[in-house]
């Protein structure tokens, strides 16, 4: 189905959301891979999903096949995962070596992305590929910033400084160190839904106590408050910081150093568009990631920090476990409410739906952003 994002009404968004096709059709999905994945500031993982020089982690998200390698000056590098030669994949899982050699020819290349050699380039000759022929063929970077620990890239190589991409956000979370965050657990999930159905999830508090009672009542997310800190950082707090049931034990785990009093009862979570969502409470952090590969396929990375380093001692383990396992419930719950959601909100009986303004103004921005973002590219 070709469907022309200039024809979207924005007003009827405001009362709707997006038309139900925006959330199956191949045709737009083109259209997000350069409009929305490679213009912006799109995130990956975690730095400390890899801990050691050597380790390489390989992405899809859009159309594009990155790679993500901590260096030998243990600084994180991102490439596009394609040989210079053939365009082979080089790497399909997590791995960690020194010398990275593509499975087709044999190409190998250093983890600073230079080509190191060519077996056999000259053909019928012992003689090793000169520095003038490897010079112009090592693996194509990626503009890449680590921030809380978030790898994020811009693929376009031309969207804003990151700096000031994130600044409205870097002075919301003022007073929170993210030097302490301290890698708990990180999970992948499959999902059989559109990415912008996760985003729109996570952004929604309004089911938070219906689809996860376990972890939160109603009452406690009566006060929250919606929160638009640019035209591309949307979210939600919660100025009580109720939902802390994970860390409601005889000794819950240490918060961020330093945090300010009126921090220690706040959680707030971020949506950065397009595809990073942060959620802050005082003693832990979870990261998810949503990497789309198609219109109804999405790969999700879950990844829960404590928000301080001595919370990593033995004395914490069971506290961590338990943080651990209730927000891997929680997410597998919206997993599974997902991948069921992207048969009915796809369905064009969809576009009657009524958002509500009590609760949907965020997910409504988002859509707007999105469809702002959108248009914009279409001209
Ligand atoms: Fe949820």
């Amino acid at each position: 189905m070709k469907i022309d994002v200039k024809q979207i009404d924005a007003g009827a968004t405001q009362q709707r959301g997006l038309p139900p096709a925006v959330f199956k059709s191949p045709d737009v999905f083109d259209q997000e891979c350069d409009a929305v994945f490679r213009s912006g500031w799109v995130s990956l993982a975690s730095a400390q999903q890899l801990p050691n020089v050597g380790d390489m982690l390989p992405v899809k998200i859009g159309d594009a096949s990155l790679l993500v390698i901590r260096n030998a000056e243990e600084e994180i590098g991102v490439f596009h995962n394609i040989c210079r030669h053939k365009a082979a994949p080089l790497v399909d899982s997590a791995c960690s070596k020194r010398v990275l050699v593509c499975p087709y020819h044999r190409w190998a290349y250093s983890l600073d992305g230079s080509l190191r050699a060519a077996p056999k380039y000259y053909g019928n000759s012992d003689e090793h590929m000169s520095a003038e022929d490897k010079q112009d063929k090592g693996l194509l970077p990626v503009r890449s910033v680590v921030w809380w620990d978030t790898i994020f890239v811009n693929l376009s190589g031309d969207a804003e400084p990151f700096e000031e991409f994130i600044r409205p956000l870097e002075q919301q979370l003022e007073g929170y160190d993210p030097a302490g965050l301290s890698l708990v657990s990180s999970t992948e999930y499959q999902s059989a839904a559109n990415w912008k159905l996760a985003v729109d999830n996570f952004l929604d508090g309004y089911h938070v106590p219906f689809v996860h009672s376990q972890a939160v009542t109603v009452d406690s997310i009566l006060n929250q408050d919606d929160l638009f800190l640019s035209d591309e950082i949307i979210g939600l707090r919660l100025p009580t910081g109720a939902s802390d049931k994970p860390a409601k034990t005889d000794k819950p785990l240490p918060h961020f150093a330093h945090l300010t009093e009126e921090n220690t009862g706040t959680q707030q979570w971020f949506g950065i568009f397009p595809n990073t969502l942060l959620f802050v409470d005082p003693v832990w952090v979870q990261l998810i990631i949503v990497r789309p590969e198609a219109p109804d396929f999405a790969t999700e990375t879950l990844t829960i920090y404590a928000a301080n380093p001595d919370a990593m001692a033995d004395e914490f383990a069971m506290q961590r476990q338990v943080l651990s396992d209730t927000l891997n419930e929680v997410n597998r719950q919206d997993i599974e409410l997902l991948d069921k959601l992207q048969f009915t909100r796809t369905a064009p009986e969809a576009r009657h739906s009524h958002l509500v303004p009590a609760w949907d103004q965020v997910n409504v921005r988002f859509h707007q952003i999105w469809l702002q973002k959108m248009q914009r590219a279409a001209g």
